[in-house]
């Protein structure tokens, strides 16, 4: 069976799809206030996705999650997941979201066929949440994801960025809610992506502060390296992530690459090297011709440990999906 592979001998086996760039947020460190959003022909149509992720399928990727911008923003979203649910190969398809639309979708994603959901959460507190994304939306986020439990899923896994200062008192909060519910609670290091603020807590920093705020004993669970360390807590429901994209990163067990609502093949999130999928597609070139392409640029996917304090330039992290 055909498959990608890079220069360094990674193989490449998940899609990250952002299947639009708006957002019913506005978090402090992904989005501007006012934005131009893409035009709708700008981005790949339902029947043009479908269409990669078949190819992609064939070149073995067998894992696809959806982004955004907030993924539940785009119209017959739940739809879409399903037909790519259905494409041969694909084993697993999840979605990455802000929450706020859960309450009215989490059952039928689980209809569609979709295997995870993760949830964007970054405080308990109410008034820290509408600071931090601008609405006033926390009840209907944690809602979501009860009704996520509901709707038959084992787990969700909630994604926090901690920011120094802002959010890293409540790290003890998010750790205690492992004991009581099924979730992977996961610590995400903030990277410098836009807008020249630095708020990273290192993960070594992290645990030093779970230990002072009464968080000890975690077990780490044995398990292959992705992105995420992962620990429990004795006798707790769920577990606990740390994602050390900058004090430790994860490049050489990379197994991703993205692409962007606007339909450019993206292989590394850190760095600006970007191929015009959609324009290919639509120049009309063969399936042969695509897919040859699409072996060529993931075989240059670089590495990038280059993360450091300073902001990165480029695409936006909304128009990215993280
Ligand atoms: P699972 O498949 O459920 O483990 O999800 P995931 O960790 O692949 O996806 P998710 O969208 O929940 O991403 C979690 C965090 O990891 C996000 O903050 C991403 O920005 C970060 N992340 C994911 N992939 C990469 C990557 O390739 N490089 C870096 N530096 N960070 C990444
Ligand atoms: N640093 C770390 N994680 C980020 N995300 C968005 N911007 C950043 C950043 N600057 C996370 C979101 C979401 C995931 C897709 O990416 O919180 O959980
Ligand atoms: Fe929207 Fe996600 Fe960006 Fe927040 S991080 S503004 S929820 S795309």
């Amino acid at each position: 069976m055909a498959e990608l592979r890079d220069l360094f001998g990674r193989r490449i086996h998940y899609l990250r799809v952002a299947v639009t760039d708006r957002c019913n947020f506005r978090c402090r460190y992904c989005m501007p206030q006012d934005n131009n959003w893409l035009p709708d022909h700008s981005m790949l149509s339902d029947q043009e996705l479908v269409l990669l992720i078949h190819m992609f399928a064939s070149l073995g990727v067998d894992k696809v999650r959806f982004t955004g911008g907030e993924p539940l923003m785009r119209a017959g979203v739940a739809d879409l997941l399903a037909q790519i649910k259905a494409v041969d190969g694909i084993n697993e398809v999840n979605i990455t979201t802000n929450g706020k639309l859960l309450p009215e979708y989490a059952l039928s994603l689980k209809t569609a066929g979709v295997d995870r959901v993760n949830v964007s959460l970054d405080t308990l507190n109410r008034k820290l949440f509408k600071a931090l994304t601008g609405q006033d939306a926390l009840e209907q986020v944690l809602n979501g994801i009860k009704q996520v439990l509901e709707a038959g899923f084992s787990t969700v896994k909630i994604n926090m960025v901690v920011m120094k200062g802002v959010n890293s008192g409540e790290l003890a909060d998010f750790a205690r809610l492992t004991l009581e519910y099924p979730f992977q609670v996961r610590f995400i290091e903030y990277m410098p992506f836009n807008f020249g603020e630095n708020y990273l807590m290192t993960a070594a920093d992290m645990l030093e502060q779970l230990a002072a705020t009464g968080i000890t004993g975690l077990i780490a669970v044995p398990g292959q390296l992705t992105t995420a360390r992962i620990y429990r807590l004795p006798d707790a429901k769920g577990t606990i992530g740390f994602i050390s994209p900058v004090s430790q990163h994860f490049c050489s067990c990379c197994n991703r690459v993205r692409i962007t609502p606007d339909g450019f093949l993206k292989p590394c999130l850190l760095t600006n090297l970007e191929y015009p999928l959609r324009d290919w597609l639509r120049a009309g070139l063969s399936q042969q011709e695509l897919t040859r392409l699409i072996v060529e640029a993931v075989r240059a996917k670089p590495r990038s440990s280059q993360l450091g304090s300073q902001p990165l330039k480029g695409r936006p992290m909304f128009r990215i999906g993280g």
